[in-house]
């Protein structure tokens, strides 16, 4: 086989394969609700587009520096300094194409071949992948405080009361010598759990006793919050900036996902290594796009409040009915767009182990996934498995998507849950 074993490994992503499964369903004519892309709903704001297009009038359609134009640095910049009251300067912030690009240009810059990358979880489905792809070894510690190397077939199931944050103790247990780089995101996708500055400032205390460790700290949600702060890891340990890169981004603050524009804000040399190696291999995020997110970042928010308000009030209508379906646990998530359900409750029913046609003596392994193919087949409701979290027994649902998608999803869900658990 002519693929190198880098490209062997890697599997697609499993939201946006799961995604494509849905849209191509709804091509063929079906009627298939998507709970599982991690998209806003709305629309990129009328001035966003404005911009883009004055941009374009205006011949702005050639290369720009590789790294990103300093317009938008500074604005990121100041960005950074009004939300989260960090301070950065234009070298300290480098363009990417989106979030995710930003994520994997920190991991080239950081991470040596055998350099371990500890990620909590339930896990952002890319990070492990990434680690991987730049030569780390992806560590994964879960919140009961076991810590396994990766295994992209294995996924564990904590007792409830581990919950879903990382705690210091547990946190020390992932950490070794060998860390090179902690992967820490909250808002989280996929649980939606947010960290109060103290329970933040905890880590800090455990994360400064491993000063080879590195923090990427994804904050692409930090202005979806709906109960408490998101405050930034760089804002409560200004000790640790040194070592802590910031991710953020366009994409799910101004529903500008296809725009691809996204960052990181840290040390001048290592965001200077990320620009370069931008140079060798994108060259610079699109120009068009860097003036739609100058325009997003320095121009009015008020249609941000309007989709924050939105988000809100459905993260309360999507957790209320699946609460409401046997089988399911569901918090309401305090920030970010997802709800990520325990359905351990149905596991346990031997019914719906066979009609799933599992094998109760193979206990968890394999039931969200079969749960969701099950649910994408007879409810036509497409979800993503817990198990690409790192977590079996859960399942992650977007609620980027209208009212009236949400409470049909929810009422298909619940009449496939009665005909299963019915045997
Ligand atoms: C936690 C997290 N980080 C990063 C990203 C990537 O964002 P972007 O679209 O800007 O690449 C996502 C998108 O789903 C995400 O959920």
């Amino acid at each position: 086989m002519a693929l190198s074993r880098r490209a062997a490994e890697l599997r697609p992503s499993a939201t946006l394969a799961i995604s494509a499964k849905a849209n191509a369903m709804k091509a063929q004519g079906m009627d298939v609700l998507s709970l599982s892309a991690g998209e806003p709903d709305f629309d990129t704001p009328e001035h966003i587009k404005a911009a883009a297009g004055d941009a374009m009038k205006a011949g702005f359609t050639k290369y720009t520096p590789a790294s990103g134009i300093v317009e938008l640095k500074t604005a990121v910049a100041a960005h950074a300094r009004k939300t989260q009251g960090l301070e950065y300067e234009p070298k300290q912030v480098v363009i990417s194409v989106g979030a995710k690009h930003a994520i994997a240009n920190a991991l080239f810059a950081l991470v040596n071949d055998g350099d371990e990358v500890l990620i909590p979880a339930p896990f952002w489905v890319s990070y492990p992948a990434m680690a991987k792809l730049y030569g780390g070894v992806p560590r994964i510690i879960y919140t009961d405080g076991t810590a396994v190397l990766w295994d992209p077939d294995s996924a564990h199931l904590t007792p409830v009361e581990a919950g879903y944050k990382l705690t210091p103790a547990v946190l020390r247990k992932g950490l070794n010598a060998k860390t090179k780089v902690v992967i820490l995101n909250a808002p989280s996708n996929p649980t939606g759990i947010v960290y109060t500055p103290e329970e933040l400032a905890a880590l800090a205390v455990v994360l400064r006793e491993f000063p080879g460790a590195w923090v990427i700290s994804d904050e692409i949600y930090d202005c979806l919050v709906y109960a408490g702060i998101a405050k930034s890891l760089a804002a409560v340990a200004p000790d640790l900036k040194d070592r802590i890169i910031v991710i953020n981004g366009v994409s799910k603050t101004f529903a500008m996902t296809g725009w691809r524009i996204g960052w990181a804000l840290g040390p001048a040399a290592i965001i200077a290594a990320m620009g370069d190696y931008q140079s060798q291999t994108t060259s610079n995020p699109t120009s068009i796009a860097q003036k739609a997110a100058l325009a997003a970042l320095t121009g009015p928010q008020d249609s941000v409040a309007t989709m924050h308000a939105e988000f809100a009030k459905r993260r309360i209508l999507i957790a209320d009915g699946l609460n409401a379906i046997p089988g399911f646990r569901c918090a309401p998530a305090d920030g970010a767009f997802y709800v990520f359900p325990d359905v351990r409750g149905l596991a346990a029913m031997p019914a719906v182990l066979r009609a799933l046609k599992m094998d109760p003596a193979k206990g968890t392994k394999g039931f969200s996934g079969a749960l969701t193919t099950h649910f994408l087949e007879s409810a036509k409701v497409a979800m993503v498995p817990g198990a690409e979290f790192g977590l079996e027994c859960h399942l992650r649902m977007s609620f980027a998507t209208s009212p009236a998608v949400i409470t049909k999803a929810v009422a298909r869900l619940a009449e496939s849950v009665s005909a299963l658990t019915k045997g």
